[in-house]
């Protein structure tokens, strides 16, 4: 791997910078890490433009390893401030003010300001220097503007004012605060400075491929496992299942959720074993009204909104879960994913379950493997990716590693460990869960 210094000591900008410039054969190292943790102060940025400012970072650190180096430089530009804040971004309010000092000075300088008048953009220049000394310099921008009010607890600066224009150019609704952070680099300046950095300097094209979000779906997209689910109903509502094999099921559910290496495919051979009696068309209708009476209450709120925010960010949502077709296909239905890969079952010529699968469960690697069929067939080989995954359990981990960025949600603890290993976002959604009575009410408006 070759390396690039990046010339800041802001952490969290040499995340979002790798987090958008993945350059195959290149690695972004922060200055302090370069030269062995010592922090060495930068030169002051008292030139007048953010190129400027940019540049003097890059070449000091350029001078100072010999390495490629990267810098950026990046401020708010209010048109009715003149251009204020400008390359005074981060000192509006004076030297060492906070975030927060910041944004209450841009609300009084624009105090009684109209809302057609508070266009403002984000600007990012970035100034890379190669190995051999030679210099590319590009600017992106992030048009929008100036809201009354602070609102959204992501992002920084001055993320909680601004607010975004919409794709097609029209003035946004949310702040940057309230986008997360996949949503604020598919738009924002730093990540259009950097495209075009990617292109200019390393000759890659942006990524024109179709953006796959992956979702396990139970112990992920809901707080249950629609399986064992299943059993209770069948037990306890419509006495198709003895009660004995539904307690050994619910046990079976309990080793599961806390990551045993376990046949998975038990429940799936009682469950079936049960429906040989009835023409499948009952066994789904039985399954179907599970999913509306039961399931869909179940709902993690968060995890709608991440879904609601890849759908936003152009993404296309696709559910890859072990559990059962008509249930799978009733979940997709209803919040609007873009397709779906379940556990196929095999239905004889009289109209009966046999109790056998049709190829294997997308279980463990055939997650991976089934979802790689199904997009190769929809999109064509080699125009796809899978930017995020979503999954709770171990078995989800080969899929969760072909994904940009993987996430564990509410993780079992073998998971936990190899997501902390990988470096994998770990959602905590144990906290979050709701109540039934408040899942349900979350539904009573429809
Ligand atoms: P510098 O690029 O480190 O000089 O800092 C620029 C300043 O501009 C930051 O301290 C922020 O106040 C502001 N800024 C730059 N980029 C962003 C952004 O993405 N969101 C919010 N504020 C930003």
């Amino acid at each position: 791997m070759k390396r690039i210094v990046v010339a800041t000591h802001n952490n969290h900008k040499v995340k979002e910078i790798s987090a958008i410039l993945n350059i195959p054969g290149w690695e972004l190292v922060p200055l302090s890490d370069h030269i062995s943790n010592t922090i060495i102060d930068l030169p002051p940025e008292n030139a007048t433009t953010f190129t400027g400012n940019a540049r003097i970072k890059a070449r000091f650190a350029y001078d100072l390893t010999g390495c490629a180096t990267l810098a950026d430089d990046s401020g708010l530009v209010v048109d009715a401030l003149d251009g204020a804040p400008g390359v005074y971004s981060a000192r509006y309010a004076g030297e060492g003010a906070t975030a927060r000092q910041c944004n209450e000075k841009l609300l009084e300088a624009l105090d009684g300001v109209k809302r057609n008048k508070r266009t403002a953009r984000f600007v990012c220049s970035l100034i890379f220097i190669d190995e051999d000394g030679t210099e590319y310099a590009v600017e992106g921008t992030c048009e929008g503007h100036i809201s009354t009010t602070p609102r959204g607890k992501n992002g920084f600066g001055y993320d909680p004012l601004f607010v975004p224009n919409d794709a097609q150019g029209n003035p946004g609704k949310r702040t940057l605060a309230q986008f997360s952070a996949a949503e604020k680099n598919a738009i924002s300046h730093r990540a259009v400075a950097l495209a075009a950095l990617r292109k200019l300097a390393f000759q890659i094209q942006p990524d024109e491929r179709i953006r796959i979000v992956a979702f396990d779906f139970d112990g992920t997209l809901i707080d249950a496992a629609s399986p064992v689910r299943l059993v209770n109903r069948l037990v306890l509502h419509d006495h198709v299942m003895s009660f004995w094999v539904g307690v050994k099921i619910a046990f079976w559910g309990m080793r599961y959720k806390m990551g045993s290496e376990l046949d998975q495919s038990l429940p799936r051979r009682y469950i079936f074993g049960s429906f040989t009696d009835f023409p499948s068309t009952y066994a789904n209708s039985i399954m179907v009204s599970l999913y509306h009476e039961k399931l869909r209450y179940y709902f993690r709120p968060e995890a709608l909104r991440r879904i609601e925010e890849h759908k936003q960010a152009g993404e296309l949502i696709i559910l890859v879960s072990a559990s059962f077709d008509p249930i799978l296909k009733e979940v997709t239905r209803e919040i609007g994913a873009d397709g779906y890969i379940a556990t196929q079952m095999e239905i004889n010529n009289k109209g009966y379950y046999t109790g056998r699968t049709i190829g294997f469960p997308p279980e463990g690697e055939q997650k991976l493997v089934q979802l790689t069929a199904y997009a190769d067939m929809r999109f064509g080989k080699g125009n796809w990716v899978i930017t995020w995954a979503y999954g709770d359990h171990f078995s989800d981990a080969p899929l969760l590693a072909a994904a940009e960025h993987a996430v564990a949600v509410d993780p079992c603890r073998r998971l936990n460990s190899i997501a902390k290993e990988r470096g994998w976002e770990i959602m905590p959604l144990g906290v979050q869960r709701v109540k039934s009575q408040a899942r349900r009410s979350l539904y009573q408006a429809d």
